[in-house]
């Protein structure tokens, strides 16, 4: 699939609380075709301590509008630049990165926790637009840490958990109520221990499962081997072989 570096116009911003913010991103010509799972490496601008570009998924695409939606939690240097951006600033993204989620399977739960909701939304639309409602299970310490709530209602069926019960039922994504063995795939991105927990879980009832590894990256498309992973198929690079992979060749990661 082709890549892209590009200058974006930041046309939107949502600030959620002090830790989650998103902006909408509009391309000046018509997007290419994004997977959902795919990533952009963003130049952060006006940091000269941020030398690397930033790995974040594509939350949403609007193909109407030419715009790409970013869903940021703030960590550190690079996203607390990206935070002070406002409606009319330029973004350099180099995209669409890496391979997505599959979306096979017609019964399916998406389950998602803190930044890692991101590229459930995007993934949601195109379970929707192949005519399939998937369970979406969104989990975080407090309902602070799920800031994208209402955004998935129209396509699927939502269940919520939080650490506090301050939002859905209290307890891990995995104790929740909807998180059964009734499904034919699982799709998941979130917290290492958390997609860990998902991925034995599936395996352990024979049900397949995909999911979207965050490694630390640098640049984004395969060349510097900073973000492989362990696989049962060798070391493979995050961010041009992933970040979305099945569960089944990961059992040394899994595991560990
Ligand atoms: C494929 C991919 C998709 C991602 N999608 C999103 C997304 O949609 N939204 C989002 O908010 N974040 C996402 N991330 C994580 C995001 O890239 C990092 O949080 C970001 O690069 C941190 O930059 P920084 O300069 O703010 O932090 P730094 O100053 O570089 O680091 C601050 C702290 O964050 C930790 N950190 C840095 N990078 C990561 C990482 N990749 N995973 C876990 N901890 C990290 C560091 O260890 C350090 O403790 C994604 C990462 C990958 C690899
Ligand atoms: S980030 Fe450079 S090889 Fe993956």
């Amino acid at each position: 699939m082709r890549k892209y570096i590009t200058d974006f116009t930041i046309v939107g911003k949502q600030v959620y609380n002090e830790m989650y913010f998103s902006l909408v991103l509009k391309h000046p010509e018509q997007l290419p075709e994004i997977e959902p799972g795919q990533f952009v490496e963003v130049d952060v601008p006006g940091n000269k301590q941020v030398m690397l570009r930033r790995p974040i998924s594509i939350h949403d695409v609007d193909t109407e509008n030419n715009t790409l939606t970013l869903l940021v939690q703030v960590v550190g240097k690079g996203t607390r630049t990206l935070a002070a951006l406002n409606v009319g600033d330029k973004l350099n993204l180099v995209y669409p990165l890496g391979h997505g989620f599959s979306l096979e399977g017609k019964n399916v739960m998406l389950v998602g926790g803190g930044a890692g909701i991101a590229p459930l939304l995007h993934l949601s639309k195109c379970f929707a637009s192949k005519g399939i409602r998937p369970t979406i299970l969104l989990g975080g310490r407090t309902t602070n840490h799920i800031p994208v709530q209402k955004e998935f209602e129209p396509y699927g069926t939502i269940g919520f958990a939080t650490e506090d019960g301050s939002l859905g039922e209290k307890g891990m994504v995995t104790q929740h109520s909807l998180f059964t063995n009734s499904y034919d795939r699982i799709y998941t991105c979130g917290p290492t221990p958390m997609m860990k927990a998902v991925a034995r879980y599936a395996m352990q009832n024979n049900i397949e499962c995909e999911v979207s590894l965050e490694n630390m990256m640098a640049c984004g498309i395969g060349a510097c081997l900073c973000c492989v992973v362990d696989s049962d198929e060798g070391h493979k690079c995050v961010c041009k072989e992933g970040p979305v992979f099945n569960a089944k060749k990961l059992t040394n990661w899994i595991n560990n």
